[in-house]
């Protein structure tokens, strides 16, 4: 099952880059910005990572994210998490990044922006990895500088696929953004937001009917919800599931009672991801081959979360079809 798994073709379609930042890269990036961070060691950083919910691990996201500073920063950050898609079969990638944990410390929009997409720009080429950007708002911040940040981004608009929402979810409704992903969208970016990781069932409803997302970010607690299960199927919506990262922020207690498999037997379209793999144990192939093993997956179960992980993609119906085609050669 492990050799399948890591054979498989696949997409990773919920990804912060901000998530991958390794304690190894950290310490280097650090040292040659002169920035001092509150670990003395790769192990210090390591015995850190315990969260009891989601804002606790956020604290510590945006500390890391704090020393990114110069293009060539955020390149390398971007080209070692490129490596890593090349070495587990994650053909194509659709990458978050959170323009404002950067620009608010007074790094200019274009040195992040650049320096993501030159990494992406040579790992299509260079390892057949295909990727596009998902530039996500930070929900405790306000819709004013949501507008800002999409201001920001419009010289740069044709790198850019869509727009997310993202952070601390509780007290922050999608409806807070309603006008922002408006804009947006009139700006051509596919609207996606985060919901119902912590947020009730009333925050994915939220975002289906008033950002009218295209994809559900987690959406775990969509099940609290019949109807609201029935319309996210009616739609044609996937979900964004990310197992490592629902145990490590105790979104769910253990990885045998996941949702996963209800969620499917429902008929909702999910796919798997690993969120900010840097932090929560494990990259996309380790969420496939532990949720194989807590929840005794078939492989015929595996192969359909990799050809949704193509289908709900927003690739194109050429490149998708490409994809697929190689997976069912695979499977075969
Ligand atoms: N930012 C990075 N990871 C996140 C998550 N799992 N939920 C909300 N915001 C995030
Ligand atoms: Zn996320």
């Amino acid at each position: 099952m492990k050799e399948f798994i890591e054979g498989l073709p696949k997409a990773e379609l919920h990804l912060h880059i901000e998530g991958t930042f390794e304690p190894e890269l950290m310490f280097e990036i650090a040292q040659r910005n002169q920035i001092k961070i509150p670990y003395k060691s790769v192990e210090e950083i390591r015995t850190a990572y315990q969260f009891e919910c989601l804002q606790d691990f956020l604290d510590i996201y945006y500390q890391g994210a704090g020393v990114l500073i110069k293009e060539q920063d955020f390149y390398d950050l971007t080209w070692a998490y490129l490596q890593q898609c090349a070495d587990q079969n994650v053909r194509h990638t659709e990458i978050m990044f959170d323009p404002q944990t950067h620009t608010e410390r007074g790094v200019a929009f274009e040195t992040v922006i650049k320096g993501i997409s030159r990494a992406c720009n040579n790992a299509q080429e260079k390892l057949g990895v295909s990727s596009l950007l998902i530039m996500s708002y930070l929900r405790h911040l306000s819709e004013e500088a949501a507008f800002e940040t999409l201001k920001q981004s419009l010289p740069f608009k044709d790198l850019i696929t869509a727009v997310g929402l993202d952070s601390s979810e509780k007290g922050n409704p999608p409806s807070k953004f309603e006008k922002v992903f408006a804009a947006s969208v009139e700006e051509g970016y596919i609207p996606l937001a985060h919901a119902g990781e912590e947020g009730d069932a009333d925050y994915v409803w939220e975002a289906l009917d008033v950002l009218k997302i295209k994809r559900i970010d987690h959406g775990n607690n969509c099940l609290q919800d019949e109807a609201l299960v029935k319309e996210i199927v009616k739609r044609d919506l996937a979900l964004t599931v990310c197992p490592l990262s629902n145990t490590a922020l105790q979104v769910v207690k253990d990885l045998k009672d996941h949702p996963l498999k209800k969620m499917m037997a429902l008929g909702l379209k999910a796919t798997i991801n690993s969120d900010d793999p840097a932090y929560f144990g494990g990259q996309v192939n380790q969420n496939y081959i532990d949720t194989q093993a807590a929840l005794d997956l078939t492989k015929d179960e595996i192969f359909q979360l990799a050809k949704n992980s193509f289908q709900y993609s927003l690739l194109d119906t050429n490149r998708k079809e490409g994809l697929i085609a190689e997976l069912e050669a695979y499977y075969k």
